[in-house]
């Protein structure tokens, strides 16, 4: 198999972090990072990060695929498995999106835009994807699996895609370090992390501002469900808050799109 070009190390040396990436696990190739963080129970500590160099069973939201260039892509989980009380879980979702936005801006200055629930866009090209998914026992959360895939130096995507791809490589016209984009992630993260429970209201005012769809008219389409409305605000634990003519309706899942 041939080497990879990650370089451990060179994450290392930016890693600025407490808890999150302290405990990192590197494959070279796995189905999906997230299916490990849920079900390998054995990896225990919060924060764990498990990254793969290739991943070919990457898993997107909404039962689609999430498919990963080797030496191309960031491709990694984060496994928390603390605090996963009360309702500002949700928020971990908004969280994650702040937190890859902050740092393309930091590093290389782009025009970073949210879409909810959790889509990273430049303008209006999807630069990075977020899965979080969790196990339960009983009403308790008791693992909670933060996936994100980033496009980092592909220069070209083939195939058909619901919201048009690009990569940082495409936006910045330059090839990117893997290892400083990561750590930079896992360092935003965490100090956002670390503002859920006492100040969340910042966090929601940080999506709000890279979100360039509040206020217009939307289409979200949830499976064989579709509706119309203004797209009014997101609400304390970040679900979408949809407005028609029958008043008020708070959307938890779906496909947005400007209509
Ligand atoms: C989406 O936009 O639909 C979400 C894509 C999430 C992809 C990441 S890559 C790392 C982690 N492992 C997976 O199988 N999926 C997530």
């Amino acid at each position: 198999m041939r080497k990879s070009n990650f370089v451990i190390e060179e994450m290392d040396i930016k890693l600025k972090t407490n808890f999150i990436g302290t405990n990192f696990i590197y494959y070279d190739e796995v189905d999906s990072t997230n299916e490990i963080l849920l079900n390998d129970t054995s990896i225990k500590n919060h924060g764990t990060v498990l990254f793969a160099d290739n991943q070919v069973k990457g898993r997107g939201r909404l039962g689609r695929e999430w498919i990963t260039i080797k030496d191309s892509s960031l491709t990694f989980s984060i496994l928390l498995t603390e605090n996963l009380r009360g309702n500002r879980i949700n928020l971990i979702n908004l969280a994650a999106s702040v937190a890859v936005a902050q740092s393309l801006e930091n590093l290389y200055q782009l025009d970073v835009r949210l879409k909810w629930p959790n889509d990273v866009l430049i303008q209006t090209r999807k630069v990075c994807g977020i899965l979080v998914e969790s196990v339960s026992k009983g009403d308790e959360i008791e693992r909670l699996v933060v996936g994100i895939g980033v496009n980092v130096n592909q220069p070209i995507f083939e195939g058909k895609f619901n919201i048009p791809p690009t990569s940082i490589r495409k936006e910045s016209g330059k090839v990117s370090s893997r290892e400083r984009l990561i750590a930079e992630i896992l360092n935003e993260f965490e100090r956002i992390l670390k503002r859920i429970k006492k100040d969340p209201d910042s966090i929601l005012n940080s999506w709000r501002s890279r979100c360039k769809m509040i206020g217009e008219k939307i289409k979200v389409v949830d499976g064989e469900n579709t509706t119309y409305g203004i797209f009014e605000d997101i609400d304390d634990k970040g679900f979408l808050l949809l407005s028609d003519k029958d008043g008020m309706k708070k959307v938890f899942n779906g496909d947005v799109t400007l209509r």
